[in-house]
């Protein structure tokens, strides 16, 4: 098992990106070993062998989705999303008011919950943005994660973790037991396969990226390389944004940190003009008023320009 587990996370690591360690044998355990089991072979060692052997795509796609972590949940850390509202929207609003056109990349969108997000909080916006045309882009390597977002249809324990239920109210339909995302909100996303390993320009060009709880699975190298083509991508004042236990310490990467807020990242040298530009919107009361409640209003009054 021991020589057998190696290579499997040679083979996950060149092929996805992720780090095994050997705490996360238990992993393979109940992951990897049902598909043993479904392909009816004698053990690891028969699975791994086959792997390298490059046969079998299906074999190898099922391999690495079972070895992915999907966790996400809708608002996640919340932070983030504040400030998307706040701070990089406001800013880009701005800064693309001659051609209004926006694209916005959820870049490990799992099941759908990070891009969802985004996308109810541009629907606050809507009234203020006629005639934009916005782009959100969920991309994962998990086809089947991406199916899942592509129905938007969540569980009571998904839609209670960070939604706001005036949120859940004014966008989702219950049925049954489970909650489905309005056709309107739906449309304003789409989903693609995507493994980061592999090139994406092929995506275009985008103002604001959202790379959250994916990077930190990658060892170093692969971090600053999806950085550096990642960078490529991003508009020259867009921004990026990362998970909350993530940050570009001890990475070779041409992004810098937001000056005043922690989390945003931003190509080095676009801080000023950014700066420049942004228009800013008090952050939301949100112990008062949860994200998105009557949020256009509000901020359409408290908006004002600075710079
Ligand atoms: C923990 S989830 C993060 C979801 C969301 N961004 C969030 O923060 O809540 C990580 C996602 O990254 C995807 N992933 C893992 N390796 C990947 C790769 N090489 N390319 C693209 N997506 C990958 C997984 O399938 C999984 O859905």
């Amino acid at each position: 098992m021991s020589q057998a587990f190696d290579t499997l996370c040679e083979y996950l690591r060149r092929n996805s990106g992720l780090v095994m360690e050997q705490s996360k044998k238990y992993l393979v355990e109940s992951r990897v070993m049902p598909i043993v089991r479904r392909e009816k072979l004698s053990g690891l060692e028969e699975l791994v062998a086959l792997l390298q052997k490059g046969q079998s795509p299906k074999l190898a796609k099922d391999v690495i989705e079972a070895m992915t972590i999907n966790e996400t949940y809708f608002f996640r850390d919340k932070s983030p999303f504040d400030q998307f509202r706040t701070v990089m929207l406001p800013a880009m609003l701005a800064a693309r008011q001659n051609e209004k056109r926006l694209r916005i990349w959820s870049a490990a969108a799992s099941t759908g919950q990070e891009a969802y997000s985004i996308a109810m909080i541009l629907d606050d916006f809507a009234a203020r943005i006629p005639g934009w045309k916005v782009e959100i882009v969920g991309t994962d390597l998990s086809e089947q994660v991406l199916e899942k977002a592509r129905k938007a249809t969540y569980s009571q324990f998904e839609v209670q973790r960070g939604l706001p239920a005036p949120m859940l109210l004014r966008h989702f339909n219950q049925i049954g037991e489970s909650w489905q995302l309005s056709d309107h909100i739906r449309s304003k996303v789409t989903f693609r396969p995507l493994n980061l390993l592999a090139d994406f320009t092929t995506l275009g060009r985008f103002d604001i990226i959202f790379c959250r709880n994916v990077l930190i699975y990658f060892d170093a190298v692969r971090k600053t390389d999806i950085l550096a083509r990642m960078t490529r991508v991003l508009a020259p004042d867009g921004f990026v944004t990362l998970g909350a236990s993530e940050s570009l310490i001890g990475l070779k990467t041409d992004l810098v940190g937001h000056g005043e807020h922690r989390g945003i990242f931003m190509r080095a040298g676009a801080a000023p003009a950014v700066e420049q530009s942004a228009m800013r919107v008090a952050p939301q009361p949100s112990a008062t008023l949860p994200i998105g409640f009557g949020a256009a209003a509000m901020s359409a009054s408290r908006l004002r320009t600075t710079g």
